[in-house]
């Protein structure tokens, strides 16, 4: 595991963009596994800025995304749909046909977890997978559970993250109960893993996932047992680590 702790939000994001443009630089065909969140808009928007100045070049890439809420269409603002294209997809020459999220209109949902994972089997998997991290250590949307999830399903959210995540509708009731989420195998089959943390809220569960003990009850724990994690925390994110784990300067 590599760990990076940048001085604030704007030089994370610059460390996370990097990090994905030498990706998609040395393998133009990059198959990139892309997060929601706030956490990563930063990275996106510099993502976008160089693609725009024609230093990278997103034309060969597949982008497949972790989670989806169910039951909101694609164009609902706060679907993770509309949030991709208008965060990265739209500002970018990628080709539409090959950005990928699940369906989270799919009347047989159980079919629809299938088909994502054969999907991204088809792909030949992914290259590099962006993670953000929740408040109680999920990741994409594998909340705390008793087991770990291996493959796409469809998870109950808890009151926690739907709380979290009501800050982005105008009321909690509108919040999705249910979302579909790519399972533990397919983020742990990744070549690489990018973590990206922002902020001292995020502090306490970073530390927890990433020297504590891996439990399905800190979904992100299980990240301990990939082989190629790099870690990007800003400094308030990342200040509970800097006695256990040692940085890259
Ligand atoms: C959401 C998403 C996750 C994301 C997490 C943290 O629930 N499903 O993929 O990583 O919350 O979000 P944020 O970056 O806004 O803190």
């Amino acid at each position: 595991m590599k760990l990076f702790i940048t001085s604030d939000y704007l030089e994370m994001s610059r460390k996370v963009a990097n990090i994905i443009s030498a990706q998609i630089i040395i393998k133009p065909d990059t198959v990139l596994g892309l997060a929601t969140g706030t956490t990563p808009i930063g990275a996106y928007n510099k993502l976008a800025e160089w693609n725009q100045k024609g230093d990278l070049d997103f034309s060969l890439v597949k982008t497949v995304n972790l989670d989806e809420y169910c039951d909101l269409p694609a164009d609902h603002p706060q679907s993770y749909r509309y949030f991709m294209n208008r965060q990265l997809f739209h500002k970018i020459d990628i080709l539409p046909a090959n950005t990928f999220l699940p369906d989270g209109m799919a009347k047989d949902k159980a079919a629809e977890c299938r088909r994502y994972d054969s999907l991204i089997e088809q792909i030949s998997g992914i290259d590099l997978q962006l993670l953000g991290l929740g408040h109680n250590g999920h990741v994409g949307f594998n909340e705390p559970d008793e087991t770990f999830h291996k493959n796409t399903h469809v998870v109950k959210l808890t009151e926690a993250t739907i709380l979290a995540n009501s800050r982005l509708f105008a009321n909690i009731v509108d919040v999705p109960k249910f979302a579909m989420t790519m399972g533990i195998n397919s983020i742990m089959r990744a070549r690489k893993v990018i973590l990206a943390v922002s902020g001292a809220d995020k502090a306490e569960i970073l530390k927890q996932a990433l020297t504590g003990s891996i439990t399905p009850l800190v979904p992100a724990s299980i990240l301990q047992f990939h082989p190629d994690v790099i870690v990007v925390a800003d400094e308030a994110a990342g200040s509970l680590l800097k006695d256990f784990l040692p940085q890259i300067k």
